[in-house]
């Protein structure tokens, strides 16, 4: 059970609720059995895990956020502040006039904080609180704050990473600075890396951008990334190489389509608020498929995790090549 959706989907069934609209749109959407009664659903979903499940329960998905009005517009925010307060502009300019924004959050997400601030630029806000998640809603009656829904519109596009020619977006990881985890891999990443390599887990794009500058012998990178947002981002910061380099918009816990003779990855270890190993381990997992006889893994992860058991029992040869106060470098070969 996700408690947020259960929350947001509380919104809708009480007598003093909003009545289920003629047509919604979903930005965030996750799949929910209640939504089966909707006449008329449309979701939006950057996430490619979620997008799949989105899909496999058989309802609309569009890639791009559409232009467009409806009555309703559900938003299921990340954990961001500012991917949240602009989804929550945009799903006002997708309002038509009377229409309602229903959101919700985990009070561990400043559920509250974010409901003052949508009371704030609305005028009216309608709350309730169950599984740890608020839920609440409020009327475009057009007299919002216009101030506020412009400086919160301000927080989408591309925009710089101090003191880097990067680029990054609201709400992908790692949106403000490199990550130093992949900074300590990107200092021990081999000038010889050749052939075929993929970054797993690519984000916007640094390990492979620190691995084209400094391998001259990579004939292709494939960059496979969850986050269309992030995905988008690494486009921008690698349109510098003119370099074979390929993007996908791809679930790592899914076998990859081709086999490679090097592998990149700083795994994620959390889904939503929680952390999570078992998707690191699956980042593993996919990876030692998808290795060439003799292909190499270069991995960084937070000390603490216990990835070196999994790459046992993968059957990969491992040893560490560096390691910092927060982070190890571990290089595991396929034989
Ligand atoms: C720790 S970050 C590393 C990002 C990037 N490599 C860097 O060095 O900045 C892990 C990345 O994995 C992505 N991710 C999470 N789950 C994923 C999945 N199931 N499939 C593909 N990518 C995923 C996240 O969006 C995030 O960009």
């Amino acid at each position: 059970m996700n408690p947020t959706l259960e929350t947001l989907m509380l919104a809708f069934s009480a007598d003093d609720r909003p009545a289920i609209p003629l047509s919604a749109l979903f930005l965030g959407a996750e799949p929910h059995e209640a939504l089966r009664h909707w006449p008329d659903l449309t979701g939006w979903q950057p996430l490619k895990p979620l997008a799949d499940a989105w899909d496999r329960a058989g309802f609309a998905r569009i890639d791009e956020l559409p232009a467009g009005q409806w009555p309703v517009v559900l938003v299921l925010p990340g954990k961001s502040r500012d991917e949240t307060l602009l989804w929550f502009a945009l799903a006002k300019d997708r309002l038509e006039p009377g229409g309602r924004i229903v959101a919700a959050m985990p009070n561990t997400a400043g559920a509250s904080r974010f409901e003052n601030e949508l009371a704030q630029a609305a005028g009216n806000i309608t709350s309730i609180q169950k599984h740890k998640c608020r839920a609440f809603h409020a009327m475009d009656d057009g007299s919002w704050n216009g101030e506020t829904l412009n400086a919160w519109r301000s927080l989408g596009g591309f925009r710089g990473i101090a003191g880097t020619p990067y680029l990054a977006r609201a709400g992908i990881f790692s949106s403000g600075h490199i990550d130093p985890g992949s900074l300590l891999l990107g200092q021990h990443l081999p000038a010889s890396l050749h052939g075929r390599v993929a970054d797993l887990g690519a984000g916007w794009g640094f390990l492979s951008d620190v691995a084209l500058r400094r391998c001259p012998k990579i004939e292709r990178i494939d960059l496979y990334e969850a986050d269309s947002r992030a995905l988008a981002c690494a486009e921008r910061n690698l349109a510098c190489h003119d370099r074979d380099i390929r993007f996908h918009w791809h679930d790592v816990t899914r076998a990859l389509p081709e086999t490679y003779d090097a592998i990149l990855m700083n795994p994620p270890f959390h889904t939503g608020q929680n952390t999570d190993v078992d998707l690191g381990r699956a980042f593993l997992t996919t990876a030692a498929a998808a290795l060439k006889r003799h292909g190499k893994l270069h991995l960084v992860a937070n000390r603490q995790l216990p990835y070196e058991a999994v790459l046992d029992c993968l059957r990969l040869a491992w040893r560490k090549v560096a390691e910092d106060k927060t982070y190890k470098v571990i290089v595991a070969e396929k034989r």
